[in-house]
C-alpha cells in the first residue's frame, strides 16, 4: 500500500464508476493534502491496481442495529471508508479483499490511540452484495453498512489462533 503523493500515477485508472474515477484524478490529492480525506493506493509497479479512502466521521445511536445500542447516546465516533475501487483489468482478482483487510489493520491500529466504534460505508446498490461476502453489516437504513470494533478485534484473535 502506498499513500498518495503524486498525482501522476492515477491518470489510467478505471474501476468501472464515474464518480470513483472522476475522485480519485481530480479530488483526491487535494483532500489528502487538506486532510479531509486520506487516499491509499495499491499499486503495481507503475499501475494502480486499487485505492480506498478513509475519513473521521460520526453516526447516531439509532443509526446502529438493536443489539448494538448498549453504550451511551452520544454521537458515535466511526472510521468512513468514502471511498474504495479496483481498476477493471485487475477485478476478482482478490484486490478489493486485499483493500478490505487494509483498511481493517489501518482502522484497528489507528483506534488503538483515537476511538472508532466501526468501519462505515456508503454503499451502492451493486457493491452491497461485496461488503456483505465481507462481513459488513447494515446500518438501521438501507444507505450503510459498518464493520465494528468488536468484530474486527475478533478478525485479529482469530489471525493470531490459526498461526498457533
Ligand atoms: C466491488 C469491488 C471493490 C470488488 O473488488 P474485486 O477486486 O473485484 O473483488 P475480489 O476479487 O477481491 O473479491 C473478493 C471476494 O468477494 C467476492 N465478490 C466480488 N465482488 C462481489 C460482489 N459484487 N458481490 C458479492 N461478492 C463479490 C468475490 O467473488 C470474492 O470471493 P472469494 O474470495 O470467495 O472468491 C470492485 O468490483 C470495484 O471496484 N467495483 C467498482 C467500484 C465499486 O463498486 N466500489 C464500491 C463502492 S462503495
Amino acid at each position: 500500500m502506498r499513500n498518495l503523493t503524486s498525482k501522476k500515477i492515477i491518470e489510467n485508472f478505471d474501476c468501472g464508476i464515474n464518480e470513483l474515477n472522476t475522485y480519485l484524478k481530480q479530488y483526491a490529492f487535494e483532500n489528502d493534502l487538506n486532510n479531509i480525506g486520506k487516499t491509499y493506493l495499491l499499486v503495481d509497479e507503475d499501475h494502480i491496481l486499487g485505492y480506498f479512502t478513509l475519513a473521521n466521521g460520526s453516526i447516531t445511536h439509532d443509526d446502529l442495529p438493536i443489539e448494538y445500542r448498549k453504550i451511551p447516546k452520544y454521537p458515535i465516533p466511526i472510521t468512513r471508508l468514502a471511498r474504495l475501487g479496483v481498476d477493471i483489468n485487475y477485478q476478482n482478482k482478490g484486490y478489493g479483499r486485499k483493500l478490505i483487510q487494509s483498511v481493517i489493520r489501518i482502522v484497528f491500529n489507528t483506534s488503538l490511540s483515537v476511538a472508532s466504534y466501526a468501519i462505515v460505508v456508503d454503499v451502492k446498490p451493486q457493491s452491497k452484495s461485496f461488503y456483505e461476502y465481507m462481513g459488513f453489516e447494515k446500518l438501521n437504513n438501507d444507505l450503510q453498512y459498518f464493520y465494528s470494533m468488536k468484530k474486527i478485534a475478533k478478525y485479529f484473535q482469530n489471525i493470531k489462533d490459526n498461526k498457533k
